[in-house]
């Protein structure tokens, strides 16, 4: 096949270095600074890390391998990609399932993701130079109790998203990535050498790093697979979406192992980050949603020039949650315009604006717990919900539906030649073939089933 895009509204990528930081900039995100922190606060600690990171390179690798390689194949969206493999069945509706899905984390990240640069405001303009652990749970919910800010800067963020995705994939998204990516680790990595050094830090690093079996619960399965998902990009069609722009010459299992290896690091670095610091101050690691939030600010509040710090930190984190919205808003588009043949503006235009009214709830409701009280287990406020819904469970059925596609409809050699193209070496192909075939579909499955026999949706 060429090189050049399937359609001229397409796009391609600008280089192979382009791509992975596309990727990684997708894959880097609020789901490690902010959701793997605390799911791990809730989960027990260490013993949730274990069991994530055996998920993240069993299960999340090979899926990942799996849908860049369909969607490299196919240079479609995720429903044209399944339709374009087999064609005239319901295969399609796993890639509607994922369009929707997108637009659904869309709606409840675009809120953290305001949340995150209100803060930066809020450091920057010296609101946060004297905090103490012991006031910002305060702090913060006053901070979100304010309606008016929460959805001004949801809608904010969500125009900045929609103008990045309206210029198209290689100009907006590889240049952010390219050059934000590497100072965010920067600063992680010295906030990290801060956090471990306070006193009270032995505490934090025992609950982040020496597996304590007893916390093991059901439970801590089905969020870390979820958490995994979330954290990887994966099971809504974004790397499908991201592999139709990757050029036929590049390395998807190079591509593939660099991002789940970044990704990784930058989890576990924010958790270094946030446990000795939240053990130092006090705080109780399960405090939801909240957590970074309240750890953050008085950390910075202790660093000579912290100010300028925090206010570096916030920033970055805004843009790494900009690069992943970017991969979320660019899903539905790609799908309105291969498939419906719209403009990239009017798709950009008419997801966005959905987008946005899906999470107005989010933005309003956070912390009014039992709104929901009708769903059986839903003790939760309607942002959590979503997070849930979307994040855990939604991502899971996609990526549990993709690896029996790709494992038994597809079919592994199918597969495995698009990822051998131009003699490409894949050692590991017959360790992949098995992961996908068996462990990914047995695992999920198993998870999901347990789920819905016990009723332990969260
Ligand atoms: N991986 C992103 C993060 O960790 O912040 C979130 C995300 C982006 C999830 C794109 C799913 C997705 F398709």
């Amino acid at each position: 096949m060429p090189d050049a895009p399937a359609s001229p509204a397409r796009g391609v990528w600008g280089s192979r270095v382009g791509f992975v930081l596309a990727a990684a900039g997708s894959a880097i995100g609020l789901g490690n600074i902010w959701r793997f922190p605390y799911v791990v606060g809730e989960n027990g600690g260490a013993v949730f890390v274990l069991i994530y990171l055996g998920f993240v390179f069993l299960i999340g690798a090979p899926v990942m391998l799996g849908e860049l390689a369909l969607g490299r194949r196919t240079e479609r969206n995720p429903v044209g990609a399944f339709a374009a493999v087999a064609p005239g069945t319901l295969w399609r509706f796993v890639g509607l399932l994922g369009v929707i899905t997108g637009v659904g984390i869309l709606s409840f990240y675009g809120v953290i993701a305001g949340w995150t640069f209100g803060y930066f405001l809020k450091t920057v303009s010296g609101g946060f130079n004297t905090i103490i652990a012991q006031e910002s749970a305060a702090v913060f919910d006053d901070f979100v109790s304010n309606w008016m800010l929460s959805t001004g800067l949801l809608a904010a963020f969500l125009v900045l998203t929609a103008l990045i995705v309206w210029r198209g994939v290689s100009r907006g998204i590889e240049l952010m990535s390219k050059i934000l990516m590497p100072m965010l680790f920067f600063l992680l990595a010295v906030l990290a050498f801060r956090s471990v050094t306070l006193s009270g830090a032995r505490e934090g690093l025992e609950f982040y790093l020496a597996p304590d079996f007893s916390k093991l619960r059901a439970q801590t399965f089905p969020t870390a697979l979820g958490q995994a998902f979330f954290s990887l990009s994966l099971g809504m069609g974004a790397m499908i979406t991201y592999g139709s722009y990757i050029r036929k010459r590049e390395d998807l299992v190079a591509s593939a192992g660099i991002v789940c290896l970044f990704d990784t690091m930058i989890a576990l670095l924010a958790g270094l980050i946030i446990f000795p610091a939240l053990f130092h101050a006090g705080l109780d690691p399960a405090s939801g949603v909240g957590l970074v939030f309240q750890v953050l600010p008085p950390l910075f509040a202790t660093l000579p020039g912290g100010q300028l710090f925090g206010s570096a930190f916030f920033l970055l984190l805004t843009i790494a949650a900009l690069t992943s919205t970017i991969s979320l808003l660019e899903v539905p588009v790609s799908y309105l315009i291969d498939e419906w043949k719209w403009s990239r503006g009017k798709a950009v235009l008419v997801t966005t604006l959905g987008t946005a009214l899906l999470g107005v709830p989010s933005a309003l409701a956070f912390g009014a717990v039992g709104l929901f009280s009708s769903v059986p287990g839903a003790n939760v406020d309607f942002l959590t919900l979503m997070n849930i819904v979307f994040g855990n469970y939604s991502l899971s059925v996609g990526s549990l539906l993709l690896a029996v596609f790709i494992g038994y409809r597809w079919g592994v050699a199918g597969a495995a030649k698009e990822i051998e193209l131009e003699g490409v070496a894949f050692g590991l192909r017959p360790v992949w073939a098995f992961l996908i075939r068996f462990l990914c579909p047995v695992a999920v499955a198993v998870i999901i089933v347990y789920i819905v026999l016990t009723g332990n949706y969260f």
